[in-house]
């Protein structure tokens, strides 16, 4: 019989720390209804100490799902388990996330502190922790890189101190996948009372070892892991959760087993990609647009001949359904609405989906063939008419030669405002002719565009980073017109503005 390994999602924490991943509270609860349809078994919903918005998707989290048992991070202070422990009185499973860093950096420059005041303070923690909840789990910070002795004795303190889960991440993403394998080989063999607890990997991706690392940590007996849907996280970001999941069913001989529903893969790391603005990079494992598409003329005819020669999964296994449904001009309702049903979009309300076929018509209109990175950016698009701000016109000359100038319409509350500039190019004039409506001290600090795949008339993605009163505020714009891309991503980071 398969041993069970349990699947622990922090793609609203870890991963929604990346800066301009943020979401809304109604977009993570969407997230979290698509994680329970994959069948993970933790979802850690947030730091709800960090701020009211994270507080507030823990809560909301646990009323929106049934199955997953809801997690809250903390560190080792009494202040932040009362905080964590509030935000998950609705969920029918919880569990509170707690842990401070062990490795001797951490203890010297991060808290000027000893091994055993660390070892106390975590101990105090989980101790305090469970009086609120029987499901403890702690972190030690920077495990990868903490000294194997110190470290089994942390984790034996907190196991007798009542921990139900002992997370060893590798936060800086240093470890060889040796290195952390044996880390979890050490443990196991050397901490009185393991069998209390369930060892957990956390690894992160900074040198491409996050999977390689944690399939090293399932394989030397820990039965959770940590993982985001695309990998996404801190820095290079975590452990993939896609990668993890397909691995162990490709390899049965490991005999380890998920409860993941692998069929749900694909659409929901296109609604994460989607949500979140973070594209998916065209090669990754499992997910990403090449990684099933044969090129070579070698192995379209090895493929062709018998799909084995080549593929070592069925694409549907991951759900990737076959994508013969085009859709052009002459597509209708039912068309979009399965495509986007394939990218994890469910729109049930049929104004809604009246109103995203009128976008798709007009896009299609503009483009040969409409892409499901473009239906997804319409269905989220959707969105925007409940904004302060918005766009009613922008004209633009440019070209070769001549002085850039823009006029501008915008929609303020209701009220219409124009105005206009030239400026060193199409997309700065047009940003001073909104700044000549829009009076703030605003700061344009970074500014990215991507054509979402290929061709002239693709749509263009533009992300902004813009300085406001000290606070930092990322937007999104997308449309076949670059410079209006920009215009509408300066006016998200506008909308998003907290004064
Ligand atoms: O990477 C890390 O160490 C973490 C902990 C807070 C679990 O994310
Ligand atoms: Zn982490």
């Amino acid at each position: 019989m398969s041993d069970r390994l349990f699947i622990f999602d922090t793609t609203l924490r870890d991963g929604e720390q990346v800066p301009g991943c943020q979401l809304n509270t109604v977009e993570k609860i969407q997230v979290a209804k698509q994680l329970e349809q994959l069948g993970v078994d933790v979802i850690e919903a947030g730091f709800p100490i960090s701020s009211p918005g994270d507080f507030n998707s823990v809560v909301e989290t646990s009323k929106a799902v049934t199955w997953p048992t809801i997690c809250a991070l903390t560190r080792a202070v009494e202040k932040d388990i009362d905080v964590a422990a509030q935000s998950l009185q609705y969920a029918k499973r919880k569990r509170i996330h707690t842990g401070i860093g062990t490795s001797d950096s951490h203890i010297k420059y991060k808290f000027n502190s000893t091994r055993e005041q660390i070892l106390e303070t975590a101990v105090r923690a989980v101790a305090y922790a469970k009086k609120y909840v029987e499901d403890v789990e702690f972190y030690a910070e920077d495990a990868g890189r903490t000294e194997n002795e110190y470290l089994s004795r942390v984790v034996e303190a907190v196991i007798k101190a009542g921990a139900t889960v002992v997370n060893i991440p590798d936060t800086t993403g240093y470890c060889l996948p040796t290195e952390y394998g044996n880390k979890i080989k050490y443990l196991m063999e050397h901490v009185d009372g393991i069998e209390k607890a369930q060892i957990s990997t956390h690894c992160h991706n900074d040198l491409g070892m996050a999977t390689a690392n944690t399939l090293q940590g399932v394989l030397n007996g820990a039965r959770q892991v940590e993982v985001t849907i695309n990998g996404i996280g801190e820095r290079a970001g975590n452990t993939s959760l896609e990668e993890i999941a397909m691995i162990l069913k490709c390899h049965k001989g490991i005999g380890i087993d998920t409860n993941i529903n692998t069929t749900k893969i694909y659409p929901i790391s296109r609604m994460v990609s989607s949500l979140m603005n973070m594209p998916v990079q065209p090669n990754k494992a499992i997910v990403g647009r090449n990684a099933f598409a044969h090129s070579s003329g070698i192995h379209q005819d090895g493929v062709l001949k018998n799909v084995q020669t080549y593929e070592i999964m069925n694409p549907k296994d991951v759900g990737l359904e076959d994508n013969a449904i085009v859709l052009t001009a002459r597509s209708g309702r039912a068309a979009l609405k399965y495509r986007l049903h394939v990218n994890g979009v469910d729109i049930e309300d049929e104004s809604r989906l009246d109103k995203i076929y009128q976008a798709f018509l007009k896009l299609a209109d503009k483009k040969k063939e409409v892409t499901d990175a473009d239906i997804l950016m319409l269905a989220g698009a959707d969105t925007a008419e409940t904004h302060a701000v918005s766009l009613d016109f922008l004209q633009v000359t440019t070209g070769k030669g001549v002085k850039s100038v823009a006029s501008i319409g915008l929609d303020i509350s209701g009220e219409k405002f124009e105005a206009a500039s030239s400026g060193n190019g199409p997309v700065d004039a047009a940003i001073r002719a909104l700044k000549c409506i829009i009076h703030r001290k605003m700061v344009l600090k970074e500014f990215t565009i991507q054509a979402i795949s290929k061709g002239s008339d693709d749509v263009g993605k533009v992300h902004m980073q813009v300085e406001y009163d000290g606070n930092l505020y990322y937007g999104f714009g997308a449309n076949t017109d670059i410079v209006t891309a920009s215009v509408e991503a300066y006016i998200d980071c506008i909308n998003k503005f907290r004064n």
